[in-house]
């Protein structure tokens, strides 16, 4: 940490040589000078974090260096050293701002009290700065991948919303980004200085919901030794954001339901209910009208939920955020694994760009770290990444690639069959000799290809399907 800047004032030379001695020896890096007019040229120049000076000086006047300093940095802490007999000119320096004053001569012991008190109101301020940086670095809406127009257009309604305090339900499939959002929504919100509290409703037993939700007092069940303060109570001023809802049992929703409406938990045990001021957040990545329709989720609940429904669009449906986010996640993996990796190959990118991705934004997240670990070069190859080039992966591939696929692999199959005869071969595929060849040209195929094999006419009928014709005619 930067050393603590202080600026001390004082026409006695010896004690303004003690002093610095002193301060230096605590930790602080010492600014001294003799008279008001070298400090305010100091106090110009430079911020300092406390400013001790002497209410009598030889040239000027500690009172008005105190009025000056203040001016050009509000807030500045400024402490009062008084000779005996001045008090009544300390107290009016305390009314004027001053945050204390100690009177010659002083005590080590009440100096180094004094400077900490004034100092702790200002720790106290850099400190929430510092950390409500990391939030929004961590949480702003800048350090969020999201270039593509869907999520570009998500964020737009998340900054509308953010500073309501209306209930939002994030939905989306798994990995997308849900949380994510839901803390994004939580920093832009004026309750951004109150607790996020994330709950995983599908991860806690339906016996202890109502307990873990609202909380119990002691003795309010077999095993409540104590009381137990509830995730609701936990959010008071802040969001609580209720992942997975589709997850709670119908027991548990009806009670949740109840606290939405009154804005009021019931801890077990307990006969009054208590108010919380907590902002709701809900994910899910079940369906959950479908949920209503079959029954497993209850309607008044749904409807109390939905008042601001946001979609996180799956990453297949935002491949421009594939390589941000790849880059993104390489650092982050570099830096974790402690490897010097540059990047990714050109076939490596393409690859990430086409895969499917079923586990979305997590599933790349991973696959990155992934690659980094096991790259045996700087670079990342495409061997290392998940999808492949052949057909058997279940990766679902963008419809021209599948059909350019498909399309070689039905030739190769033709040639093989047909002996590499193309009258033969053609005919199957119900297209001109001159068209299959353009097609083989397409796909550097030679007819050749299939002279490794002999020829297998009575197979041919099973290949004139019109699923093959359809993608030839569409090509
Ligand atoms: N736009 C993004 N920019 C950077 N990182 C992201 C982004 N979206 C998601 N992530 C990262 O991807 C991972 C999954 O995100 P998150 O946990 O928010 O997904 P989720 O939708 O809540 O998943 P699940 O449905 O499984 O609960 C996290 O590590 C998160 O940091
Ligand atoms: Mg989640």
């Amino acid at each position: 940490m930067e050393k603590e800047q202080v600026l001390i004032v004082d026409d006695d030379q010896g004690l303004l040589k003690l002093l610095t001695m002193r301060l230096s020896a605590m930790g602080f890096a010492v600014t001294a000078c003799p008279d008001a007019n070298s400090a305010l040229e100091e106090a110009r120049l430079r911020r300092f974090d406390l400013v001790i000076t002497d209410l009598r000086l030889a040239e000027g006047d500690g009172l008005a260096v105190m009025e000056e300093v203040r001016a050009l940095h509000p807030g500045l802490p400024v402490l009062i050293l008084t000779a005996h007999g001045s008090i009544p000119s300390a107290v009016e320096a305390m009314r004027k701002g001053a945050v204390g004053y100690l009177t010659k001569p002083f005590e080590d012991q009440d100096l180094a009290v004094w400077i900490e008190k004034a100092l702790a109101q200002p720790r106290m301020s850099r400190e929430i700065q510092r950390l409500k940086q990391l939030v929004s670095e961590l949480y702003g809406l800048d350090h969020v991948a999201a270039r593509s127009p869907v999520m570009q257009s998500l964020l737009q309604q998340v900054a509308r919303v953010a500073d309501t305090d209306a209930t939002i339900c994030l939905t989306g499939e798994t990995g997308t980004g849900k949380e994510v959002i839901a803390r994004i929504i939580h920093c832009n919100s004026q309750r951004a200085q109150g607790p996020f509290v994330p709950v995983n409703c599908g991860a806690i037993p339906e016996s202890l919901f109502e307990s873990e939700l609202f909380g119990h007092l002691k003795g309010a069940f077999t095993g409540a030794v104590s009381s137990h303060r509830g995730l609701f109570q936990s959010a008071d001023g802040g969001t609580l954001f209720l992942d997975e809802i589709g997850e709670m049992p119908p027991a548990v929703q009806v009670k949740i339901l109840r606290a939405l409406q009154t804005r009021e938990v019931l801890e077990v045990g307990a006969t009054r209910p208590v108010k919380v001021d907590v902002r709701i957040v809900t994910a899910t990545n079940k369906d959950l009208a479908q949920a209503v329709k079959a029954g497993t989720f209850r309607e008044d609940l749904f409807y109390r939920i939905q008042v601001i429904p946001l979609t996180v669009p799956p990453l297949r449906a935002r491949r421009e955020d594939i390589p941000l986010l790849a880059q993104l996640f390489l650092r982050q993996s570099i830096e974790r694994a402690g490897k010097i990796v540059r990047g990714f190959t050109p076939d490596a990118l393409q690859k990430l760009m086409t895969y499917h991705w079923p586990g979305n934004v997590r599933e790349l997240e991973h696959a990155v770290e992934k690659a980094v670990i096991l790259s045996p070069r700087d670079m990342i190859t495409a061997d290392l990444l998940p999808g492949g080039s052949g057909a058997t992966d279940g990766a679902i591939k963008p419809l021209t690639e599948a059909r350019e696929e498909f399309e070689r692999k039905y030739l190769k199959e033709l040639l093989e069959l047909s002996g590499g005869n193309i009258s033969r071969a053609s005919l199957m595929a119900g297209r001109y000799r001159a068209d299959f060849y353009k097609l083989l040209r397409k796909h550097g195929l030679h007819p050749s290809e299939g002279k490794a094999r002999p020829a297998a006419p009575a197979a041919g009928a099973a290949l004139q399907q019109p699923v093959a014709d359809e993608g030839m005619k569409s090509a």
